[in-house]
């Protein structure tokens, strides 16, 4: 059987998931999005998905948009059924939804367009982790209202781009001197047994990654201060690494011309990566 999406109410084979030209996340990027990840048969910290999508389109002034954020693990269940997902990921997609007129002004009342599809994501096994991963520093030219999971990516993939020819993994951020993220993921970084991320603002996005990673390492009794990082600390690490709900620990071993501890990946990042494989493995 075709795989089936979830399109504004119906399930269909994808190759037939049509939107209009005059929809608004077409036309101005005007939407919001998540990212969710299937392990097994179970959906991975849904609730704190679904938190941060009512915050996305509270920030965005959908909030009564008419479509209910607690159907979606329904829908998710659905598509689970139909396409016999296991091991996926689940991608969110809610537009303002179809105007008649290209205006910048949306209208009042408008319906969302709401699109749920599985997405297969390439995720690195643990010889990959083991070996680490390159990454480049940019400026961080996107947005300051990073903290909204926002479907205008043109800066992200600019950026994640830029990584890419380069034969990088990610792009690391810097703005007025500080680390924010990465184009796709948030970062921590490691000095003298120390664990730091960049706090919450609007400069980065709450990762829910970021937030399991803060619970896990603590617990563990190790030390993680949500606090500025900036370029030069940066610089000085002893460890890097990038989280996003795909790839939950990529150890950085290089930037630019930069190595890292000598090249070899960190044992607080291997010990993250752990956590998080053991976590997930017990959810
Ligand atoms: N992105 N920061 C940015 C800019 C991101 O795009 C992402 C994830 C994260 C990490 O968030 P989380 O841990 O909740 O996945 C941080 C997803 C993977 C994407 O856009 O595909």
């Amino acid at each position: 059987m075709e795989e089936q999406v979830y399109l504004n109410g119906t399930y269909i084979p994808k190759a037939n998931a049509n939107i209009s030209i005059m929809d608004r996340g077409f036309l101005f990027g005007d939407g919001v999005y998540e990212l969710i990840p299937l392990y097994g048969k179970k959906i991975f910290l849904l609730d704190k998905h679904l938190k941060r999508l009512e915050n996305s389109l509270n920030l965005i002034g959908m909030k009564n948009s008419g479509f209910d954020i607690n159907n979606i693990e329904n829908i998710i269940k659905t598509l689970i059924e139909k396409n016999k997902y296991e091991n996926y990921f689940f991608y969110i997609h809610i537009t303002r939804g179809i105007q008649n007129t290209r205006q910048h002004i949306y209208q009042k009342n408008l319906k969302p367009t709401v699109l749920i599809m599985g997405e297969n994501y390439s995720v690195f096994d643990k010889g990959e982790i083991s070996k680490g991963f390159q990454a480049s520093i940019q400026s961080d030219f996107r947005w300051t209202k990073s903290n909204i999971k926002s479907i205008s990516l043109l800066g992200s993939v600019l950026l994640k781009n830029y990584a890419s020819q380069h034969g990088f993994y990610e792009t690391l951020l810097i703005r007025d001197n500080k680390l924010t993220e990465g184009s796709a993921s948030n970062v921590f970084v490691v000095k003298d047994n120390k664990i730091f991320t960049p706090k919450l603002s609007v400069d980065l996005l709450p990762g829910v990654t970021r937030d399991l990673l803060i619970n896990l390492l603590r617990q563990n009794n190790l030390d993680v201060f949500e606090e500025d990082v900036t370029e030069s600390d940066l610089k000085i690490a002893d460890e890097v690494w990038c989280c996003s709900s795909t790839n939950f620990v990529a150890p950085i071993i290089q930037i630019d011309d930069l190595t890292i501890n000598n090249g070899a990946v960190g044992n607080i990042a291997l010990k993250a990566y752990d956590l998080v494989r053991d976590f997930i493995a017990g959810y």
